[in-house]
């Protein structure tokens, strides 16, 4: 897709973060916009942060719950009638080794996570196909959908998730004859309120875990060395889109622990690294 102007972008997780900078720069394309998510004060926030005359609708909406994600669709195919970029980018994350996550950890970051995407996809893309026209589907995994990452199984298993989906999705898209293309979001550590994500978390899902401390101020430490910005992120991923590549992955890095972990699968251990696949310096 390359015609952005006068379109309409809905993004989920848009209050913070690497979904406030693809709402920036749809705006700055001239799109209208759907913004949603939990933190309503946020989102009137990067509302102001808008270049003026954007047509901009905002919505509490919480993505791991089905009806809510529908209630979002229904308000953006109600005011703008179509629907070109979808953005399933909320995510949250909860660290610790995987004998240590609770019931509850992995109830909430499956559901905003791997829910939340499929929320989206079933309440939006049935409309977006009988629109008829172009447009994108774009997933936010990560880097950690990608490889493993010590202390990061739930988040690892739903961002795997979540690279599956979207492949199966553009299959489905491609059989069905549809103009919809996908785009699956993979990055490394990237400077955001991540680490922060207990923030928005539900009373009733509380985190129990003490093994996650570690863990967590490696992802901190990380992510304050990284030297991407979610802005950065939000421009390779428009131009991702323009240029309709399937996986975007702005980290180079990603790219070389993606070729190790393949050649371990096929068996080619001409280049083997035994850790390469643990790497406790990244995370989300
Ligand atoms: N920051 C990183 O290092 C990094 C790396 C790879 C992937 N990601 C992914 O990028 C996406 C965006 O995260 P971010 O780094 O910008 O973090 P962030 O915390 O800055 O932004 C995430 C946003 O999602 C919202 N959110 C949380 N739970 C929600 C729910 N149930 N429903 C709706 N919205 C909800 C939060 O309120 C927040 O505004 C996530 O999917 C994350 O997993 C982040």
């Amino acid at each position: 897709m390359k015609q952005f102007e006068g379109r309409v972008a809905v993004v989920t997780g848009a209050a913070s973060g690497i979904g406030r900078e693809l709402a920036i720069a749809c705006a700055e394309r001239g799109m209208k916009l759907v913004l949603a998510d939990v933190d309503v004060e946020g989102l009137s926030a990067v509302t102001e942060a808008m270049p003026g005359g954007i047509a901009v609708r905002t919505k509490h909406c919480d993505v791991s719950g089905f009806e809510a994600v529908q209630d979002l669709a229904d308000l953006a195919f109600g005011e703008f009638g179509n629907v070109h970029l979808l953005f399933n980018n909320a995510g949250v994350a909860a660290l610790g080794p995987v004998w240590s996550a609770t019931p509850e950890d992995w109830k909430w970051v499956l559901g905003v996570n791997l829910l939340g995407v499929a929320n989206g996809i079933r309440s939006f893309v049935p409309r977006m196909i009988a629109g008829g026209e172009d447009g994108h589907i774009v997933n936010t995994s990560s880097g950690a959908g990608l490889t493993a990452v010590a202390g990061s199984g739930i988040y690892c298993a739903s961002k795997h998730a979540v690279v599956a989906l979207s492949e199966c999705l553009l299959k489905d898209l491609e059989i069905a004859g549809s103009k919809l293309r996908v785009n699956v979001l993979c990055p490394s550590l990237v400077r955001t309120a991540i680490a922060d994500s207990d923030r928005h978390r539900p009373a009733h899902l509380a985190s129990t875990n003490p093994d996650s401390a570690p863990f967590d101020r490696r992802v901190r430490a990380g992510m304050a060395a990284s030297d991407l910005s979610a802005a950065e992120v939000a421009s390779m991923t428009m131009q991702a889109i323009c240029d309709d590549d399937f996986y975007i992955l702005p980290h180079p890095a990603v790219r070389l622990r993606v070729e190790e972990r393949l050649r371990n699968i096929i068996g080619d251990h001409r280049h083997h690294k035994p850790d390469n696949l643990v790497t406790t310096t990244d995370g989300p």
